[in-house]
């Protein structure tokens, strides 16, 4: 019997972006935006990933999505690879593959109803052939994401903050896709409208049995939503395992001290605080051997010298930590 692939898998995954110095420079610098990061994500699974801003969560995205290319690496999609593909055949992968970013006002245009920003990805994509289907298929869209049906006549500018991402994930999903990856697609929002909103992906992905690759700077936003989470640092992925373990039982020095930084609900719990100090490093230089290495207080000399693998510590929990057992 062999394994069925995962929806998703990427494995090996480096973005670099060459930056100029100015016309007649001839620096040739480069930014290691992203550099060897694999993992898989399953039909209805919602993946996280985290970590602080800068450290290559949204040029992940963007390269699963195809926006940009990849330097290196392979994408699956159904075990089908989608890295080499070109504009045109990306054609189907894009209806089954969406994005929602974070600013709903820039990823609306301005100047169209809403009936018909939902209805260009079913024309687009030839799923609704006549007027009167795609004005039928918008409505239900609109009620899906809790907006009324009235709500297409209008135009972007009359809706809330939250309102207008409701919009955007209607449009999202208008092309029935198996995964959506929302970009800090709440980040923007006030707290009781970021409830409203994860819970409205919850319930959507439990009744369509849609994936997610949910990114996000804030642990405390993934927690409940997440099966497993992927913790990213300075380009590369540090720890990667269920919501359950990982909370539990963090296995990396970067991973205990990013849960320290979030608040507690009972104050007198007894964890341990690991503060972060130091400056992230520039991922136009990065330190050798372990990234984390210039702020980890467990850090030897053997962390300067060797890049620590992402190791399977039991059931699926990796870390990329040489004192993973220590943490
Ligand atoms: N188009 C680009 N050109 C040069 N550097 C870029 C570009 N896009 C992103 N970067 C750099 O790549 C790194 C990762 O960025 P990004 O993926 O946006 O991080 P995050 O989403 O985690 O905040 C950052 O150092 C960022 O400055
Ligand atoms: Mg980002």
């Amino acid at each position: 019997m062999t394994d069925a692939p995962h929806l998703i898998e990427v494995r090996n995954l480096v973005k670099r972006f060459p930056i100029g110095g100015g016309l007649f420079s001839r620096s040739h610098k480069v930014v290691h935006a992203v550099s060897d990061v694999s993992f898989h994500i399953a039909r209805g699974e919602t993946l996280s990933l985290v970590g602080e801003s800068g450290c290559g969560k949204s040029t992940v995205g963007k390269c699963l999505a195809r926006l940009i290319p990849l330097t290196e690496g392979e994408i699956t999609l159904d075990g089908q690879r989608i890295d080499g593909l070109s504009r045109s055949q990306m054609k189907p992968v894009r209806k089954r593959l969406n994005v929602v970013f974070q600013d709903p006002f820039s990823s609306l245009n301005p100047r169209m109803t809403v009936e018909d920003l939902v209805a260009e990805p079913l024309r687009s994509h030839g799923m609704a052939r006549t007027r009167a289907e795609r004005h039928a298929r918008v409505g239900d869209l609109l009620e899906k994401v809790g907006l009324a049906r009235e709500a297409m006549a209008r135009m972007p500018h009359q809706f809330s903050g939250g309102q207008r991402q409701r919009i955007c994930i209607a449009r999202a999903l208008a092309s029935e896709p198996d995964i959506i990856i929302c970009d800090e697609a709440v980040s923007a929002l006030d707290v009781s409208v970021q409830a409203q909103i994860i819970n409205l992906l919850m319930d959507l992905q439990k009744d369509l049995g849609l994936a997610l690759l949910f990114i996000s700077h804030d642990l405390a936003v993934v927690e409940h939503m997440s099966d497993r989470i992927a913790v990213m640092y300075l380009g590369r992925i540090m720890e990667i395992a269920d919501r359950e373990s990982l909370f539990r039982h963090p296995r990396h020095p970067y991973t205990r001290a990013l849960l320290s930084a979030v608040p507690l609900p009972d104050p007198e719990a007894d964890r341990d605080r690991a503060v972060l100090t130091g400056d992230v490093p520039s991922p136009i230089d990065p330190p050798s051997g372990c990234f984390f290495r210039t702020r980890c207080p467990m850090a030897t000399d053997r962390c300067a010298a060797e890049v620590p693998a992402l190791r399977d510590m039991g059931a699926g929990h990796m870390s990329a930590c040489h004192y993973a057992e220590d943490v």
